[in-house]
């Protein structure tokens, strides 16, 4: 563990430590770590000479003078838990952006992660050992040939013994080396010898973040199946250029931690959410049937979409060729009855979509053997009832979910329509979609293909949304729904 020798302080540093260490009723060493911690933070706070104490114990750290352990830092870290039992091993590589990664670790230990830092000799030049081991609250490892470290951890273990590994910054050399098996230092070495998931949020000048060799080491190191947050666009620290190089910021490389570790927030769990999606297959004899166009591709995309948020969802699907959704509990019909009667039984809900193409009409006189073709008969006659209205059914139910959302797939007067179905289903939102060929979406059109442009319909009025993914709107529908679920009490 890296540590302090608190003797060797000036008589005057020390006099002033005892001091306040007395006063606070901390030891000696453990008032030395809170100060340091202050003064990285960056909040200065009441105490006088806080800037000498910090850069003598710096100059002691920085010539390898140590017996007193720099370990857990009392006081201001409050665990929040999104990350609790997480391990993570930042690596932190020589750039500017290096300040950066002080933030991040307080970031991380805040979320409850252990957080254990290796940096590289040229990070070193930029932010110290000390800085980190204070804020990291554990050793920092920087020496691959270090016979203690060596002894105590290990590189291999040190590799192994996270959950994830978070190079940040990642320089272009630090990426050069791994995208071409180099083990040179302990950064690179830990990095190839991990059999855990790596992050790497790159940071440089546009020009290296540009150059071939560069985007070689990237398009190798994406298909070796390394994540990458970042770059982003904007100002660079050091040279007042501006381009694609900034590392991203401390809470975007933690939202992507979460997301790639799972821990995301879950803001649907305990939620119940009904979702139908397909068409449906009305028979007229055992072998031909009435049907349209839907894939299921929205109405699928959308329960995925809920269970990511943490949903229990109940996916009423009719008959199509994708897969089930992943993590989704899918029950298969065919026709709109037997579609109203299982959406019937897993009432209650917390919320229902109905994104299926349910036919309005069935063949009343569907026949039960194949119908033959008899020459001279002509072609049967279908006589058409109505089907069951399964979202108005369900929106004027004594069990109506919380919230419940229609789809609306028109040809014309697209709001006209939707505005009426809102009205008469007893919906709270109607998800209107240009179905025609005038909606000027893809060769294949909403129906069957893989992008939609929607407008949200509600007693507040219209949002359009622009076109994008049938897997964009589903997520950004999934995240409307749990934003309104969170104010309504069930
Ligand atoms: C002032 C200064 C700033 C630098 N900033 C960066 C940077 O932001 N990104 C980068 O890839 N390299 C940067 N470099 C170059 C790296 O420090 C250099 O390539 C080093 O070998 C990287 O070592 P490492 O990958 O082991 O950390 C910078 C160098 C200097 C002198």
């Amino acid at each position: 563990m890296a540590s302090i020798t608190i003797r060797n302080l000036d008589d005057e540093v020390k006099e002033l430590l005892r001091r306040l260490a007395a006063e606070n009723d901390r030891s000696m060493e453990e008032q030395a770590r809170v100060m340091i911690r202050a003064a990285v933070d960056g909040q200065i706070g009441p105490v006088g000479r806080i800037d000498q104490i910090e850069k003598t114990l710096r100059d002691l750290t920085s010539s390898h003078n140590l017996a007193v352990p720099i370990a857990a830092a009392p006081g201001k870290i409050v665990p929040r838990g999104s990350l609790s039992g997480k391990r993570i091993l930042l690596i932190i590589g020589g750039g500017i952006a290096a300040y950066k990664a002080l933030d991040l670790i307080r970031r991380l230990r805040e979320r409850g992660a252990a957080v254990r830092v290796v940096m590289t000799s040229a990070a070193q030049e930029f932010v110290t050992t000390l800085s980190v081991g204070a804020l990291s609250a554990d050793h920092v490892f920087t020496e691959l040939f270090d016979r203690n470290d060596e002894h105590d951890v290990g590189h291999i273990r040190l590799s192994r013994e996270a959950d994830l590994l978070v190079v940040a910054p990642a320089t272009a050399d630090l990426m050069a080396r791994l995208a071409n098996g180099h083990a040179n230092d302990l950064a690179s070495t830990v990095l190839i010898a991990t059999d855990k998931p790596v992050l790497m949020a790159p940071a440089m000048n546009p020009k290296m973040w540009a150059h071939p060799a560069t985007r070689r080491n990237r398009a190798t190191l994406g298909k070796d199946g390394i994540a990458f947050i970042g770059p982003a666009k904007g100002e660079m620290a050091e040279s007042h250029e501006a381009g694609e190089g900034r590392m991203a910021e401390p809470l975007e490389i933690v939202a992507a931690i979460e997301a790639l570790l799972d821990v995301s927030p879950k803001p649907l769990s305990g939620r119940r959410i009904i979702v139908t999606s397909g068409p449906t297959h009305e028979p007229i004899d055992p072998v031909r049937y009435i049907a349209n166009r839907s894939s299921g591709k929205q109405g699928h995309a959308i329960a995925a979409a809920l269970a990511r948020l943490g949903a229990d969802v109940r996916l009423v699907s009719g008959p199509v060729t994708i897969a089930d959704p992943a993590g989704v509990k899918t029950i298969h019909v065919e026709r709109a009855q037997e579609m109203r009667d299982a959406v019937e039984q897993l009432l209650p809900a917390d919320a229902a979509v109905f994104v299926a193409a349910v036919a309005d009409w069935r063949s009343e006189n569907s026949a039960g053997e194949k119908i033959k073709k008899v020459v001279g008969e002509g072609p049967p006659v279908l006589r058409m009832v109505e089907n069951p209205d399964i979202l108005a059914g369900v929106g004027h139910h004594s069990q109506r979910p919380g919230l419940v959302i229609g789809f609306a797939a028109e040809t014309q007067d697209l709001l006209r329509n939707a505005d009426a179905k809102l009205r008469k289903k007893g919906a709270d939102f109607i998800v209107a979609n240009d179905v025609s060929h005038e909606s000027g979406i893809g060769p294949s059109g909403v129906m069957g293909g893989d992008r939609n442009r929607v407008r949200i319909v509600s007693k507040a009025g219209v949002e359009e949304w622009p076109e994008m993914s049938k897997d964009e709107v589903a997520a950004r529908l999934a995240a409307l729904i749990a934003e309104r679920l969170k104010t309504i009490v069930v």
